[in-house]
């Protein structure tokens, strides 16, 4: 496989890219979002959906949330919110992406968990053909849910095994919310042989990473920035090969640094940690993944030859079978060689 060339500089919107950390609710353009509901000014939208380059912490940033899911609560806009989706995955070259939702949060136009799932993995499939994207469901728990509502979650990937619905994940406020009742779901994940992520290391520190790899046992973290913060645990990461999913903006924008180059990212890449690049929430955050590139390159330096081993990493650590990831590394090989990407 063909290496890129160090240095040259690049054409980043052509750079073949994989994402692992994208909730499908905090993604929604104002495009789709005024289709919605035509009331839905450009101001409203901005006001409303888009968080300030600033908050407070991560409960702040997680009102902005709220309008998203409100807004998909029927098929139809399950559906087009996907379309969506899809659409921002072509603008910024994705040639993979795990997608993740809680499915539990969209009940509210009477459709059942079993068919908010059928409804997204379907649209999935048809995306996935249309626009030539590869792309898979993962289902998160919240973190203040009930051990019911998280078996319900965890039980729903199970049902859906061997669909485009892959893993099972928890989300929301990690300071406000213990994962106590959580770990039965997890286990059982384990158990069922389903696939594990976890957001942690962000509204809290290194001592909240530690415990989620203790009690829910994930091979990736979402986000996982605050690991930095302990040696060790960077070092048992490295050793342990747990993929940390960085979503460097947004990690800005709920106040855990005051600008983006005091964002521990490229330290942690420097110093050896499985990582990939993600916008986490692209609407709320006001990103794509194109100027995350951008302000890697702008921030630190980053290469070709950098992102090249991020989506190396991030496809060795997506839920996915040996022989997809196979053809993804190939692509990302021939995509990065290619003289429009470098
Ligand atoms: N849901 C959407 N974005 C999130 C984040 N950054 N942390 C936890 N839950 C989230
Ligand atoms: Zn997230």
């Amino acid at each position: 496989m063909t290496v890129p060339a160090k240095n040259k500089p690049m054409n980043i919107k052509h750079l073949p890219k994989v994402e692992l950390h994208l909730h499908l609710d905090c993604g929604l353009s104002y495009e789709v979002v005024s289709r919605l509901n035509p009331a839905v000014t450009r101001e409203i939208y901005q006001e409303e959906f888009v968080a300030p380059a600033k908050c407070l912490n991560l409960a702040d940033f997680l009102t902005r949330a709220v309008k998203g899911y409100k807004l998909m609560q029927t098929a139809e806009a399950l559906t087009l919110v996907i379309e969506d989706m899809f659409r921002q995955l072509a603008a910024s070259n994705l040639v993979y992406a795990e997608v993740r939702f809680a499915p539990l949060q969209h009940l509210d136009g009477g459709l059942t968990s079993f068919e908010v799932v059928d409804i997204a993995n379907k649209a999935f499939e048809r995306c996935i053909h249309q626009f030539k994207i590869e792309a898979r469901l993962i289902l998160c728990t919240l973190r203040h849910y009930s051990t019911d509502q998280s078996m319900e979650t965890v039980k729903l990937v199970e049902q859906f095994r061997g669909t485009n619905v892959v893993g099972f994940d928890i989300a929301a406020d990690e300071a406000g919310f213990p994962i106590d009742p959580h770990i039965a779901a997890f286990k059982y994940a384990r158990e069922n042989g389903i696939f594990i992520t976890a957001h942690a290391g962000e509204a809290r520190g290194a001592e909240s990473v530690w415990e989620t790899l203790e009690h829910l046992r994930p091979t990736r973290i979402g986000h996982g920035v605050r690991s930095i913060e302990d040696p060790l645990l960077v070092n048992y990461l490295i050793a342990q090969n747990i993929h940390l999913e960085i979503c460097p903006s947004c990690n800005v924008q709920i106040n855990l640094y005051n600008s983006f180059t005091d964002h521990p990212i490229n330290e942690l890449y420097r110093a050896g940690v499985s990582l990939n690049v993600n916008t986490d929430a692209p609407a709320i955050v006001d990103t794509t993944l194109n100027r995350e590139y951008q302000l890697l390159v702008d921030n630190f330096g980053w290469t070709a030859t950098d992102f090249y081993t991020c989506n190396v990493n991030a496809v060795k650590a997506a839920f996915i079978s040996a022989e997809l990831k196979e053809k993804l590394l190939q692509k990302l090989g021939e995509q990065f060689s290619l003289p429009n990407a470098l």
